[in-house]
């Protein structure tokens, strides 16, 4: 993969030269929510995502304590867990965040090697290696606090073929949705508090042997009222990718502050996830119910050509499909991007998705920052959190 990259503006050749190689991660291995109620948010994965059941664990099984559902969409796998008594630790996330991410689990070759390498840079620890064993072999996971109360587990499975982790039973349902043509996890946004984004980028340098391969400031992520600033971080081989984003000052609220003030602390912003045919999903996602945030204004329309031809890039899709569905485009030297945001997709104003086709492009739509934070204001707006 290493040679492919070669996008010198944004300096992703260096990603080999600056990363270290102390914590080889294969890719994402699953997304863990703890959420109020992992049954019905099942339903909504499935319906509206078009995620398909893969695995449970619960009373069913054995698990007396909480109650989870793995559905999975071609290389994402999503774990929803729910306590299932009051005296569950789990709650006390939950009580304090709301539904959100509590798990973004890294797929190893040596759980026990990443967890040493990690922790002897200083991770906090949240999990000691464990071996978990079922009639489909072993599996070895260990974890490391990440920013708030997030955590990053290394999952090493080279010597298990069950459904999904030992413990877990395959789920078989009989209300499947077709999926939307969602493909993998592109990268996954860390909201932290006001001065902590440095703190976190060295964080992911000193601990993980991530490199920072692109970054925005305050004056390029900003609209007339408020401001946040971002920088990318990146794995050696470039496929896990963690923007970490913290609020700047403006003359009204950030977004950030929004959403650390109602998630009480740092956490996951977004998920991106990766589409082929982003007019079919959206197309789809819309009929199933998900909100997306507000349409561009048509000048922001009519200003896309004139910005691909910038670059001298052909764009496939009809410009006017992609305006009815509300999708935003971005390019830069190496191609173009098509991307879109969910609304929060529970009642406080934390975590959403985003929907992204690379077509070629490796940035973040920096060209729709503006746009895209005049929807989000909007929103805040009606909130009353702007
Ligand atoms: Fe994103």
């Amino acid at each position: 993969m290493s040679t492919e990259l070669k996008n010198t503006e944004y300096g992703l050749e260096k990603i080999f030269e600056g990363a270290e190689d102390f914590l080889p991660l294969l890719g994402t291995d699953y997304v863990e929510f703890y959420v109020g109620n992992a049954k019905q948010a099942a339903h909504y994965y499935k319906t509206a995502f078009g995620f398909q059941s893969l695995a449970y664990a619960g009373l069913e099984t054995g698990v007396r304590d909480r109650a989870s559902y793995v559905l999975k969409q071609d290389k994402i796998r999503l774990v929803l867990t729910t306590p299932l008594r009051s005296d569950s630790k789990l709650n006390d996330h939950i009580v304090k965040h709301g539904d959100g991410v509590k798990i973004i689990a890294l797929w190893v070759e040596d759980a026990r090697s990443a967890f040493e390498e990690t922790t002897k840079r200083g991770a906090k620890v949240y999990m000691e290696p464990t071996v978990e064993t079922d009639e489909h072999g072993e599996t070895v996971r260990a974890g490391i606090y990440t920013y708030g109360e997030t955590v990053h587990m290394f999952v090493e499975r080279k010597n298990y073929n069950g459904v999904f982790l030992p413990g877990y039973q395959k789920w078989e349902s009989d209300y499947n949705p077709e999926p939307v043509g969602l493909k993998f996890i592109d990268h996954m946004v860390g909201n932290v508090g006001w001065n902590e984004m440095n703190t976190w980028v060295k964080w992911y340098e000193d601990v993980m042997g991530f490199v920072n391969f692109l970054s925005f400031d305050d004056k390029q992520i900003h609209t007339e009222y408020s401001a946040l600033m971002s920088k990318v971080m990146a794995n050696g081989n470039g496929r896990v990718k963690f923007p970490i984003n913290e609020p700047a000052e403006g003359k009204k609220k950030s977004q950030i502050e929004e959403y650390i003030d109602f998630y009480e602390g740092p956490g996951v912003q977004h998920l991106a996830v990766a589409t082929n045919d982003i007019l079919h999903t959206v197309t789809e996602m819309r009929k199933r119910g998900v909100e997306f945030l507000s349409h561009p204004p048509q000048a922001y329309y009519d200003s896309v050509p004139a910005r691909l031809q910038e670059f001298q890039h052909e764009m496939k899709e009809d410009i006017q499909k992609l305006a009815e569905l509300g999708i935003m485009i971005d390019a830069d030297e190496e191609g173009y991007l098509l991307q879109i945001f969910t609304k929060p997709i529970q009642d406080r104003p934390t975590l959403f998705f985003e929907i992204i086709q690379r077509m070629g492009a490796r940035g973040f739509g920096a060209g729709n920052f503006k746009a895209l934070f005049e929807s989000i204001e909007r929103e805040q707006e009606k909130r009353g959190t702007l």
